[in-house]
């Protein structure tokens, strides 16, 4: 076991403290003598080979502009274009209405709640999202994109991801009817299938996750609320029910999920809608569903002939008509319309509720042959959206200025800061990339600051834990699902992160770290914390480790943008711990090692607990033990005197107290079986725990080019 140990020690020797740069340091526990399985645990997951940094950045983006808009007018006969003869530009037809709610949907799916969702991963390709009613015939759409792919794939491999595909050409198509578009954030990564949408429903994993529970028409967030397995609104009004005054909340809800504002949804909705048109040809004719053909789903059964389905026969979502007198052109109609007329509900030739414009009394010209969705007409109903209505009206300036940001973020959002965000038509980082200040040009010396630290680890016997949990606490809000949180930034010295329960008395382990802090002129808190905890737990195993250290990290001026990162309420503690792994992007055994950190039984004491697991020991002592003790002990839950839940050890000798996360890695199996490894086997406990958390305190550092600066 020593080899093994001497083996680790070697790997994780060195502490990297030159300007952010952090060699790998591979860890091949294979050759070790314990014959666990290969794996390398001081680096990051590895993006597929099918993405190459380098050529993603360096992507001729006009080129690919240039054949997306080439597709734009070159109608297919599998699936005609809109509109034909409509512009002289486009005498076959327009498929730019198509491709901009291509990429409204492909984004659209992010939630704020759990950064799940959104175009990075291209996910509509697979079940579930390419199921979902809300994506009906965007196969079609991805079909017409596919010869692009396939050229750039041959062109310059890695460099075009079909998440970035579906972007650009939402953004070329908007473009090509003449609206504006901030710029182009490249950089996506496809997934290999769609399993993580599974979360988002309609699903087993979806129901575990986030249940519906209430009912259809009643599911609240992170859910769309109107409608379970419709992301969006239901067009029709809440549960078809065509009243637009009962739609403002769900649109508000839905809206807010993706981190919009009303003036922001607004402006998509009625932007998204001055282009195109909804497909509702016959009553029902939007023929099987994927579930029951795959390969050919929605084929589509209103008509008859070669065009049965198709083009004047198409049926998508079962409305009807062009929401302006221009659909291939931006303007800001839709919102002249709404305020123009009086509408009037009909069922459409789709057999929908939808509304047909009557003109004012005393208007003297005829309305135009247009029509509005319950769901825009809700936009009347709410005195903020109409307000922007108006607003829109009168003042295309206004209209071009807040659409241009608003997609810009709609589609971007998943993206996480704006270090991950490549290509030559990426605009300045904005609000909503919550962008950090640069590291400076000299970092300090850090085995300096690591000799201060290791003077307050002798100071007290309990600073250990403290920093290790800081450290911990600052780390782990990092999702990989949106890339965003983690300890860069420093943002927990900041409301609201500061405030969560989770961090009460985390302000006094800051107080015991400002001497440092305050004797290196480029020393940020986030290194600073990064490292204390790293020390502390190199020096608290016995022999010590040595666990690489990679600076670098800059401090945020205020803690704006972690409010969505906040603890999330699951069903039970199984649900919540193996969500937030996922979540975290970590494997089970890697969150079950990083359980075994340090513990300070006065933080746990100031979260409401009633005390520790090892409450009376030596909590700056990295051992095994805590394995031991959840794992042989019974638990009964309870709730301490503050009110907190928490798992007392019922047969014990000593008073023992476990927090509902143990309670979860205990009784989940896969959790379960890590903590039932390192219970029996130390030296793989700390191996596990240095290469986890070497994961997690890096997993944020997008700031350098070859993507992770400590890659
Ligand atoms: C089409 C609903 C927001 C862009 C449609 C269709 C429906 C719909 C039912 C017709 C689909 C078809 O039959 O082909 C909604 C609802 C929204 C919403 C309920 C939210 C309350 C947006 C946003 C955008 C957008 C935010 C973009 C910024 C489009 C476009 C089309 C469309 C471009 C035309 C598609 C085509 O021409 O084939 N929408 N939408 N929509 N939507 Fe939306």
């Amino acid at each position: 076991e020593l080899t093994a140990v001497a083996l680790l020690l070697s790997c994780l020797a060195h502490l990297h403290v030159s300007a952010g740069k952090c060699p790998h340091a591979h860890v091949n526990l294979e050759t070790g003598p314990i014959g666990i399985a290969s794996h390398e645990s001081c680096t990051l997951a590895q993006a597929p080979s099918s993405y190459d940094r380098a050529q993603v950045d360096s992507l001729d983006i006009d080129a690919v502009k240039a054949d997306i808009k080439h597709v734009l007018t070159d109608s297919k006969a599998f699936w005609p274009a809109d509109f034909p003869g409509m512009e002289a530009h486009a005498p076959e037809g327009h498929y730019g209405g198509l491709m901009v709610r291509q990429a409204w949907h492909c984004s659209g799916s992010y939630r704020s709640w759990d950064g799940r969702g959104g175009c990075d991963g291209a996910r509509q390709r697979f079940f579930p999202e390419g199921a979902w009613p809300d994506n009906t015939n965007l196969d079609k759409a991805r079909k017409l994109l596919q010869p692009i792919k396939e050229k750039w794939d041959v062109k310059a491999p890695g460099a075009l991801s079909f998440s970035d595909l579906i972007v650009l050409a939402g953004d070329t198509a908007i473009q090509a009817m003449g609206g504006p578009v901030l710029g182009f954030c490249a950089g996506r990564i496809d997934d290999a299938d769609g399993s993580a949408s599974l979360e988002l429903g309609p699903t087993r994993e979806q129901q575990a996750v986030a249940p519906c529970t209430r009912g259809q028409g009643m599911c609240e967030q992170p859910l769309g609320q109107t409608t379970m397995g419709l992301i969006y609104v239901d067009p029709e009004g809440e549960l078809a029910v065509p009243e637009p005054k009962n739609t403002v909340a769900g649109i508000r809800s839905t809206f807010a999920r993706m981190g919009m504002d009303d003036k922001e949804t607004v402006a998509l909705i009625g932007g998204g809608h001055a282009f195109g048109k909804t497909h509702g040809a016959c009553p029902t004719g939007a023929g099987n569903d994927p579930s029951e053909s795959p390969s050919n789903p929605w084929p589509g059964t209103c008509g008859s002939g070669s065009l049965k389905g198709k083009g004047p026969n198409a049926f998508t979502s079962g409305f009807e008509g062009p929401w302006t007198s221009k659909p291939l052109k931006w303007d800001n109609e839709y919102f002249k319309n709404l305020v123009e007329y009086d509408w009037m509900l009909i069922r459409g030739s789709g057999g929908h509720f939808q509304w047909q414009p009557l003109a004012k009394p005393g208007a003297t010209k005829q309305p135009k042959d247009v029509m509005m969705l319950t769901s825009d007409m809700a936009l009347l109903e709410d005195p903020e959206y109409v307000k922007y209505v108006k607003l829109f009206a009168e003042d295309q300036a206004e209209l071009d200025e807040t659409f241009k940001n608003a997609w810009y973020k709609l589609v971007t959002r998943d993206m996480g800061p704006y270090s991950r965000c490549l290509g030559k038509a990426l605009p300045p980082p904005q609000p909503f990339q919550r962008p950090l200040p640069p590291p400076p040009s000299q970092l300090p010396d850090f085995d300096a600051v690591k000799a201060d630290v290791t003077s307050l680890l002798k100071a007290d016997a309990e600073n250990g834990a403290k920093f290790t949990h800081l450290a911990w606490q600052c780390a782990n809000t990092f999702r990989a699902t949106d890339y965003a949180g983690g300890c860069n930034g420093a943002r927990i010295r900041f409301s609201p992160q500061k405030d969560w329960p989770s961090n009460k008395g985390l302000d006094q382990v800051l107080d015991l770290l400002e001497p440092i802090k305050a004797k290196y002129d480029t020393l940020s808190y986030a290194d600073l914390i990064v490292l204390a905890g790293t020390t502390a737990l190199e020096q608290g195993a016995s022999p010590p480790l040595s666990i690489p250290f990679c600076g670098g990290r800059t401090d945020a001026s205020n803690g704006e943008g972690t409010e969505e990162l906040g603890p999330r309420s699951y069903m039970n503690v199984s649900v919540a711990i193996s969500d937030n792994t996922k979540v975290m992007g970590l494997t089970p055994r890697e969150r079950v090692a990083l359980a075994g950190i340090l513990r300070s039984p006065s933080l746990q004491r100031a979260a409401g607990y009633t005390d520790s697991w090892n409450a009376g020991g030596s909590p700056s002592k990295l051992t095994h033990d805590y394995f031991k003790v959840l794992m042989d002990n019974a638990w009964e839950p309870t709730k301490s005197a503050a009110g907190v839940d928490e798992y007392r050890a019922v047969a014990s000798k000593q008073q023992r107290f476990m927090t509902p996360s143990d309670e979860g890695i205990r009784t989940t199996p896969e959790f379960a079986a890590a903590a039932r490894e390192f219970a029996a086997n130390e030296l793989r406990f700390l191996q596990a725990l240095a290469a986890a958390w070497v994961r997690i305190m890096n997993a944020d550092r997008f700031d350098g080019p070859a993507g992770n600066v400590c890659d």
